[in-house]
């Protein structure tokens, strides 16, 4: 069976050579006679593997000594509240930007450890843009400041990340990490959930920096508390495994491929193909504002439902699925990540050319 073209927003298509591989080494992983799946945690294969997708992630975000990497459980949601658990130490306060559905619920979890200032929101236009922030001037007095860096459901990224001098940064990159060349160390914590950029869902990212641990909550649980994961080389349980195994995958392959730098050029063009069309299309119409454009989520939308669901049809019968957009945004969404490709594109480009005909 031919592979269709994936356009989920995650979990996400991903990169073929890399199921591949993983199909060729599932019953016998390198000549152990046995599947990656089955091994111990603790045993030198799989501590090997384990380090390797480590020090491929350092390595891909060029990430300098300052900051830990962990690979936790619980998806980007754990992290909404593990963040303020661990971060909240002197004044009880953090700043946070509204931006969508994501941000909104990392707020609600977040005030439930303490006071929350909205320095930014963008919910007055359903979220189709960036809301502008006079970052010199919030408060000092707050422990934190958070901001999604990627709007996955409506298709917002902040292109620049703001200077928040030494209030520390944290940055939600689950829809656009490793999507291109970013200089990651100017955030002191930042989390992504894997089923986007990275691999299959059940891993997450944490990448901290040293200088923030130690301040978590006394009554925090163990496993919600960063520098115990730290501590214990992120297995202070058993991880999950087999997903850090396939984020390696993913990581060798993006290196192979030239990196984020390389990615971002590649992720640059196809979103340029798709957005160029949508720009001169009479059926169909973006909300997003225009200098505030995801490279990885594309939402479009034709204005009429009927039509809307003839075209999302039409395209799976093609091999293009999962184009629907997200019920708060109503018709269609290109999720283009990393791993999809251009020919993906320019499929889909074709047929919204022939549906307007
Ligand atoms: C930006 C962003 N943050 C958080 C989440 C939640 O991730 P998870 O399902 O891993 O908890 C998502 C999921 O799509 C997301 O796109």
């Amino acid at each position: 069976m031919a592979r269709v073209f994936n356009f989920s927003a995650g979990p996400s298509t991903l990169p073929e050579s890399v199921l591949k591989k993983a199909a060729e080494e599932m019953l016998d992983y390198r000549l152990k006679g046995l599947s990656v799946m089955e091994m111990s945690h603790r045993s030198d294969d799989y501590v090997a593997i384990f380090e390797n997708a480590r020090s491929l992630l350092r390595e891909l975000l060029n990430l300098p000594e300052t900051h830990e990497v962990l690979f936790l459980q619980g998806g980007a949601s754990l992290q909404f509240a593990m963040v303020p658990l661990n971060l909240m130490k002197k004044f009880k306060r953090a700043a946070y930007t509204n931006t969508g559905v994501w941000a909104k619920k990392a707020i609600a979890e977040a005030k439930k450890y303490g006071e929350i200032l909205c320095v930014g929101d963008s919910s007055d236009k359903n979220f189709s843009y960036i809301p502008e922030t006079d970052w010199e001037n919030i408060p000092k007095d707050i422990d934190y400041v958070h901001i999604t860096s990627n709007n996955t459901i409506y298709g917002t990224t902040y292109h620049a990340w703001p200077d928040t001098g030494d209030i520390p940064l944290v940055v939600d990159m689950s829809s656009n990490i490793l999507s291109e060349s970013m200089d990651v160390s100017k955030a002191d914590l930042i989390y992504a959930g894997a089923q986007k950029n990275i691999g299959p869902s059940g891993v997450t990212v944490v990448i901290i920096r040293k200088s923030l641990l130690g301040y978590a909550d006394e009554k925090a649980p163990s496993l919600l508390n960063y520098q115990k994961h730290v501590e214990a080389g992120s297995m202070m349980n058993t991880p999950p495994c087999y997903n850090i195994y396939m984020a390696g995958l993913v990581f060798e392959w993006i290196k192979e491929h030239g990196g984020p730098s390389a990615m971002g050029e590649y992720n640059r063009k196809k979103a340029a193909l798709l957005y160029e069309t949508i720009d001169k299309s009479k059926t169909f119409s973006s909300a997003v504002n225009k200098k505030d454009r995801s490279l990885m989520n594309v939402p479009f939308v034709i204005g009429d439902a009927k039509r809307e669901k003839a075209f999302i049809d039409e395209a799976e019968k093609k091999g293009l699925v999962n184009l629907k957009g997200h019920r708060s945004v109503g018709g269609m969404r290109a999720s283009i990540y990393n791993a999809m490709p251009i020919e993906g594109v320019q499929a889909l480009v074709e047929m919204m050319l022939n549906f307007e005909k």
